[in-house]
């Protein structure tokens, strides 16, 4: 029997509830498909850093580095911890040191879902740079506490890092309905904008099948709201694909519906599986956090895993679940009201 041994990170907020949930909907799914699945949970979180002054273990991403995939709650107590120092000492780290470099959030509707638009058929794949640009972390702050105070957060963009992700982009369009949109500023950024784009030509060439159309994100962030329909795949920077995300998430319903997945394609290192939402502490104690979104990145784990037919079941209750209209309004049913319909939902 084929067997995967997962890491469990819950995080902080409603990471706990909507990692149980989802666990639970994957452990089911598994028993049923002939594969096992080992969970391994590790408690980094804001509680982990205020007993240990770390949130996560020196030796942590070896650890991590033996397991087959990481499913993730969310990360962040900004009442406790800085942001600054809970995603900087937990999430972004491991998304680099494993090579993560794409990190791909589909945006539909599922059935039974209302939206905020008129659009109802959109159907987009928006893949995010996930471990350079404006995220590479590089920068300073010099005079501080002065009047002259200096900060300094400088964007990093490599050739190999643009070329992988565009690359990645390109391989997707070929498998949906072969549509690349590329994502940049370079009206503005005249240097690390323009080389995405000159990147983006160079290598259009090599996918004659694939139509590329490269967008300024101002306009992408409009085109999103007023003609989601025209978009296949998306491929924009860390910062652009991080706010275009949550507005994906915004047109399909809302963060409760946003899945994601930190993919190393090369899997040179394992990838990780984490909704687009963070630890949500306006309802953390509520009961209410929707679990559809962990619940379908842990679809992507399975996909990822090569258990596409446990990914494809999984997927089909979620879908059976939305479609009675049970977890589609935020607020409405209990987490365990929607974990329970979807595990009825998997025969
Ligand atoms: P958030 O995504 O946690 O919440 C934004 C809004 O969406 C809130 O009103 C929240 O109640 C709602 N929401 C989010 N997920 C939901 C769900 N599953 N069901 C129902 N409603 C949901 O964003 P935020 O408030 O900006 O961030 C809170 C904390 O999470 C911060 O510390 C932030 O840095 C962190 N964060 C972490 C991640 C991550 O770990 N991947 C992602 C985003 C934010
Ligand atoms: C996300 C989150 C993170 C990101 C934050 C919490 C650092 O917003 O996964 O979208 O921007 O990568
Ligand atoms: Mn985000």
């Amino acid at each position: 029997m084929k067997s995967y041994s997962i890491a469990l990170i819950p995080g902080d907020g409603i990471g706990q509830a909507v990692t149980d949930a989802a666990w639970q909907v994957l452990s089911t799914v598994a028993r049923h498909s002939g594969f096992s699945l080992t969970g391994t949970p590790f408690p980094w979180s804001c509680a982990f850093y205020r007993e240990t002054g770390a949130m996560m273990p020196t030796d942590s991403i070896e650890i991590l580095r033996r397991f087959d995939a990481i499913l993730l709650g969310a990360v962040g107590w900004p009442a406790e911890v800085p942001d600054s120092v809970s995603l900087h000492g937990l999430l972004l780290p491991i998304r680099k040191a494993f090579v993560q470099y794409a990190n791909i959030r589909p945006h539909r509707l599922l059935p039974g879902v209302q939206g905020p638009l008129k659009a109802e058929n959109f159907d987009i794949l928006c893949i995010r740079e996930n471990t350079e640009g404006e995220y590479s972390g590089a920068g300073g702050r010099v005079h501080q506490g002065t009047g002259d105070e200096v900060a300094v957060e400088t964007s990093i963009f490599t050739r190999t890092g643009i070329e992988r992700i565009l690359r990645f982009g390109f391989e997707q369009a070929r498998q949906r309905r072969g549509k690349l949109a590329s994502v940049t500023k370079s009206n503005a950024q005249r240097y690390s904008m323009v080389f995405w784009d000159e990147i983006t030509r160079e290598l259009a060439a090599d996918y004659a099948d694939v139509e590329v159309t490269s967008y300024h994100i101002d306009a992408m962030a409009a085109r999103m709201v007023m003609a989601p329909e025209s978009l296949d795949v998306v491929v924009a920077s860390n910062l652009f694909g991080d706010i275009l995300t949550d507005l994906g998430a915004a047109i399909q319903g809302g963060l409760g519906f946003a899945a994601s997945a930190n993919i190393n394609p090369d899997r040179s290192a394992p990838s990780m599986f984490e909704p687009v939402h963070g630890s949500a502490p306006d309802i953390a104690h509520l009961g209410i956090a929707n679990p559809v979104a962990a619940i379908w990145s842990g679809a992507m784990m399975l996909e990822h895993l090569g258990e596409s037919e446990a990914a494809r079941i999984v997927m089909t209750a979620l879908e059976r679940t939305t479609a009675r209209g049970i977890g589609t309004v935020a607020g409405k049913d209990k987490t365990e009201t929607i974990k329970a319909a979807v595990l009825a939902a998997l025969n």
